[in-house]
């Protein structure tokens, strides 16, 4: 009863971007566990996500948006007002990254951990989705709990590349949107304390979903990545569950503006 009373999220709807695989679908798998109703917010279909949390005993419904598109995000969030009526908790989780240097002289081996040379448009499409995106939709959401007078929390996506830089690949572009997602989600703390509405980041270390994994990753990258883990392997993304629910439940009811790393202790090396 005690633990239902911190954890759980009985009569609560939760929104979470990207997840339609890797650590939303796993995400929308355990807010439904913990008894909200899940909707699930990406470009694609969520069929897969869906069945898992109707398996778990969990219900979910799929609505299509582009989280850099602010008419798209706006029509996304009406639908879900429409459909069930408020939003209690955004995990602001779509995200991207590409591994491509700054600068690649001409004739230069980048032996298998980088793809080349970033343009400016790769950047900022990584900036657009990754911090622009989640400020669109924390927005809009926000909006919504504000003029519901509910007292919800937004979790937002960071990553522990918001605060070290990893190696041997190159990601400027994303390092650079995850260190923004950190200070943006102090930033709309402190601007909506005065309503209710908690903000914070999660900032994992490397996590096993198609983001990290081949053909996305390059054996070589992996092989490099291997020796550097303290923990010597990197996390399931069941393993963020038990932070995201926290900072999703009435547990969390005094811990706003902050970023919760679960990273096994990379960012300490
Ligand atoms: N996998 C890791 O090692 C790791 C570590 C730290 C942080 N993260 C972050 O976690 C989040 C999820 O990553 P993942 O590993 O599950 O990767 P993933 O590639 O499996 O999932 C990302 C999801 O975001 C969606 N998405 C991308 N652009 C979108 C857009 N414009 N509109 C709507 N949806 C969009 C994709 O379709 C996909 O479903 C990302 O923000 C990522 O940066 C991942």
């Amino acid at each position: 009863m005690y633990l239902e009373e911190m954890f759980g999220l009985k009569g609560k709807v939760a929104v979470i971007t990207g997840g339609g695989q890797g650590i939303g679908q796993t995400v929308a798998v355990g807010l439904a566990k913990a008894g909200a109703q899940v909707v699930i917010v990406c470009r694609s279909g969520a069929d897969e996500t869906i069945k898992l949390v109707e398996a778990a005993g969990g219900t979910a419904y799929f609505v299509r948006c582009d989280v850099t598109d602010e008419s798209s995000v706006n029509a996304a969030v009406n639908e879900i007002i429409e459909r069930s009526g408020k939003i209690d908790i955004l995990f602001n989780n779509a995200g991207a990254c590409y591994h491509k240097k700054a600068i690649v002289l001409d004739g230069e081996d980048l032996g298998g951990l980088n793809d080349g040379e970033a343009t400016v448009e790769e950047w900022r499409a990584i900036l657009d989705v990754n911090l622009t995106g989640e400020y669109i939709m924390a927005v809009a959401v926000a909006r919504t709990m504000i003029e519901k007078n509910i007292k919800g929390s937004i979790i937002n996506m960071a990553s522990m590349s918001g605060s070290i830089v990893n190696i041997p690949q190159c990601q400027a572009s994303y390092n650079a949107s995850k260190a923004g997602v950190i200070h943006m989600t102090k930033s709309l703390a402190i601007e909506w304390a005065n309503y209710g509405i908690r903000v914070n980041s999660i900032s994992p270390g490397y996590v096993g979903t198609p983001m990290s994994q081949p053909p996305f990753v390059h054996q070589e990258l992996l092989d490099a990545w291997n020796p550097l883990f303290p923990l010597h392997r990197m996390a399931a993304p069941e393993e963020l569950m038990p932070a995201i629910l926290y900072l999703a439940s009435p547990a969390a009811g005094y811990t706003t503006g902050t970023d919760v790393i679960v990273d096994g202790a990379y960012c300490c090396v």
